[in-house]
């Protein structure tokens, strides 16, 4: 089974229009009024559509997030069951900044296809790497730099790992440094960080070290059509979210996700610039109409290029 290739278009207006609504509030230091204006567009977009639609990763758990919560079903409830993971402004300081970076992103597969994510941190590790045994969670940074060096036939000094400048990852950055490693430090944004690796224009060779569980599941739905390497392990560090994984159904708390337990079968994935940034431009607007820019994947089709439209606000 696939999805249909008209979900495209489908999904891609509608990143582009909650991109659009969280634009008109850029730079107003208000990232929680941006953030709203995503989620309201997207949702009531999302409920206008002949799916059923579940969303597997949202804004929250619904006693924390009235919508797009985790379980909500969307759409018409006719046409295909899908799951779906959004994320309808990731990057909200960049929004309420105007700061380079922000997107609107949503991920779906056919039901029962896309994993199911607790709102906690996730350890990961992406790079452009099809074969298993190069890059690994379970590995040291030395031994995931010297294996990639290796494969990609670089020395360290060539390659480039990006990492959220976290004081978490202090560890990391200094093993970088020694290994002569170049370092892109970026301040929010981890799905953008995580993709930066699927082509060579980005010049990023490895993403690494922990940022949230819900943007590790939508950069994997992504990875997984470029054909790149990526792992996840989720970090539950309060009782109350060991509770909550378990309830989800997840049994070995400990445990290291391959790309392919993450998200299976057919997917699309599409990333909307709400302000520019490395994968695509911000929403621009010229008079009554508005141009976007997205970032989309579709599995079946191999489709990964980044779609420019121009439609009537
Ligand atoms: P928001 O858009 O929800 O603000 O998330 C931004 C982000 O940088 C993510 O890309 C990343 O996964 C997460 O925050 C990292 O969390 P923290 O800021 O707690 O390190």
């Amino acid at each position: 089974m696939t999805i249909d290739k008209k979900f495209v278009d489908h999904f891609v207006n509608i990143t582009s229009n909650a991109a659009l609504a969280a634009s008109y509030l850029v730079g107003k230091k208000d990232k929680i009024a941006a953030d709203k204006a995503a989620v309201d567009s997207m949702r009531s977009q999302l409920n206008n559509l002949d799916i059923r639609g579940h969303i597997v990763i949202g804004e929250g758990e619904l006693d924390e997030a009235p919508m797009l919560y985790i379980g909500e079903t969307l759409g018409t409830n006719n046409g295909p069951e899908f799951d779906i993971a959004v994320d309808p402004l990731e990057g909200t300081n960049f929004a309420a900044y105007n700061l380079p970076g922000a997107l609107s992103v949503i991920a779906i597969t056919e039901k029962n296809n896309l994993f199911n994510a607790p709102e906690t941190y996730m350890e990961k590790i992406s790079a452009n790497v099809k074969e298993k045994k190069v890059i690994d969670l379970d590995y040291s940074v030395k031994k995931n730099i010297y294996n990639l060096s290796e494969y990609l036939n670089k020395k360290p000094e060539y390659l480039t790992a990006c990492i959220l400048d976290r004081p978490r990852h202090t560890e990391i950055i200094k093993e970088l440094k020694k290994l002569n490693v170049n370092i892109k430090l970026i301040t929010d944004g981890d799905v953008s960080g995580a993709l930066l690796v699927t082509e060579n224009k980005y010049k990023v060779d490895i993403f690494l070290g922990i940022g949230g569980g819900p943007e590790g599941v939508l950069a994997a739905a992504a990875l997984d059509t470029f054909e790149c390497g990526f792992q996840g392990r989720f970090l539950f560090e309060t009782e109350n979210e060991k509770d909550r994984a378990k309830k989800m159904g997840i049994v070995d708390l400990s445990k290291k996700y391959e790309l392919n337990e993450i998200v299976t079968g057919d997917s699309i994935f599409c990333a909307t610039g709400v302000t520019s940034g490395d994968l695509v431009s911000g929403i621009k607007i010229e008079g009554s109409e508005f141009i976007s820019e997205t970032l989309v994947t579709h599995k079946y089709s191999d489709t990964k290029k980044v779609i420019k439209l121009k439609q009537k606000i």
